[in-house]
């Protein structure tokens, strides 16, 4: 029988306090997690360097992101010692990876994409049972994940947003890229818009640090200035909103739907998490998009573009029955996981 009590505010701040919390604990790889993904990178990095004795595989993505959940891929990007960059490499080294990876008897489900935006090679390592790709000198990806590390370090309630819109995604079906919708990198990228515009801001725009320095620092890699504020532990010396939200990561979940779904205009406005200023849709000339999600360095990529009207209209209404089942019906079913909740 459900319960036909009230709703206590603050009792239903608990609740949803308790649900952020469970499923970041039951997200968070454990240091058993952490090191059986060390152990494949460094067999991964032995048996590549037989074919490329100068080559360094090295994670990106949410392995080193600061978001990464228990059973994440493993991103991995190749470069070699002796070529600086990409262009230099030969022709044909990703395939004869590929043939070279076929021959070892622990890499299963290996798959050759050659024609994607970024060329991979997708592998299931079958002893640790992880599953990852390799691309080629995938340098911008592995600035970005220094990016949203730092910003994850900020506060441990960017890592628990950040953990509950990959679950939320994940949950609700939206979270595949390649089916139309947004990426979980997408979805990191709207939680972090949202918390340095909820007020005060939890996190600052790292991209616009020191606010004093003019002209800010740059730092130039494929023709993208990928510098940001990196000296997290002195953030209050710049940054004076620093510490001053302290709203419970329940009550930002709250906001964080509320945000999407009331205030942010997408018609018109794009998530920029690189600049203090609102960026229009206009001014980039992403006007006919439905939804549009700037790369916090590569600045003309919407990182939006794949995303159907139809998708979009989902994705919204996901975000509202959301908040409908947060703010009334969790307390009303008792249910106490984001799972039980959907
Ligand atoms: P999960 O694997 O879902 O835990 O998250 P993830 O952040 O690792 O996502 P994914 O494996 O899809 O992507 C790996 C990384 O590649 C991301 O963290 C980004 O650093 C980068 N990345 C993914 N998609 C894009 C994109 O469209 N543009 C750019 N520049 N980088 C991307
Ligand atoms: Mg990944």
């Amino acid at each position: 029988k459900l319960s036909v009590m009230p709703v206590i505010d603050q009792e239903l701040t608990r609740l949803i306090d308790k649900v952020c919390y469970d499923v970041y604990h039951e997200s968070m790889p454990s240091s058993i997690d952490v090191a059986r993904k060390r152990d494949t990178l460094n067999f991964l990095q032995r048996y590549v360097t037989v074919l490329f004795p100068d080559a360094t595989l090295t994670l990106f993505g949410s392995s080193m992101n600061g978001f990464g959940l228990k059973n994440s891929d493993m991103d991995i990007s190749l470069t070699f010692l002796s070529c600086s960059t990409g262009a230099e490499l030969p022709d044909g080294a990703l395939s004869s990876l590929f043939k070279h990876m076929k021959k070892c008897r622990d890499l299963k489900k290996l798959i050759y994409v050659p024609f994607a935006k970024v060329p991979i090679i997708k592998f299931l390592h079958v002893p640790s049972n992880l599953e990852g790709d390799i691309s080629l000198y995938n340098v911008l990806a592995q600035e970005n994940t220094k990016l949203l590390a730092a910003y994850s370090e900020i506060d441990e309630r960017v890592k628990i947003m950040g953990y509950l819109v990959k679950k939320f995604a994940k949950v609700c079906n939206v979270g595949d890229a390649s089916k139309g919708s947004l990426s979980s990198y997408c979805y990191i990228l709207m939680m972090l818009y949202f918390l340095q515009r909820c007020s005060p801001p939890v996190i600052p725009v790292l991209q616009a640090l020191p606010e004093s320095t003019e002209p800010l620092p740059r730092k130039i890699v494929e023709s993208c200035n990928v510098y940001f504020y990196e000296d997290i532990a002195s953030l209050s010396k710049v940054w004076p909103h620093h510490k001053k939200n302290v709203k419970s990561p329940g009550q930002l979940w709250i906001e964080f739907l509320r945000f999407y779904t009331e205030e942010f205009d997408s018609e018109n406005y794009v998530v920029s998490i690189r600049s203090t200023e609102l960026v229009l849709k206009l001014e980039k000339r992403w006007f006919t998009k439905v939804f549009a999600i700037e790369d916090p360095f590569v600045h003309d990529r919407n990182l939006g573009s794949g995303l159907t009207r139809k998708m979009n209209l989902y994705i919204i209404k996901a975000f509202r029955s959301a908040r409908s089942l947060f703010t009334s019906k969790l307390k009303a079913t008792g249910k106490q996981s984001l799972v039980g909740v959907y």
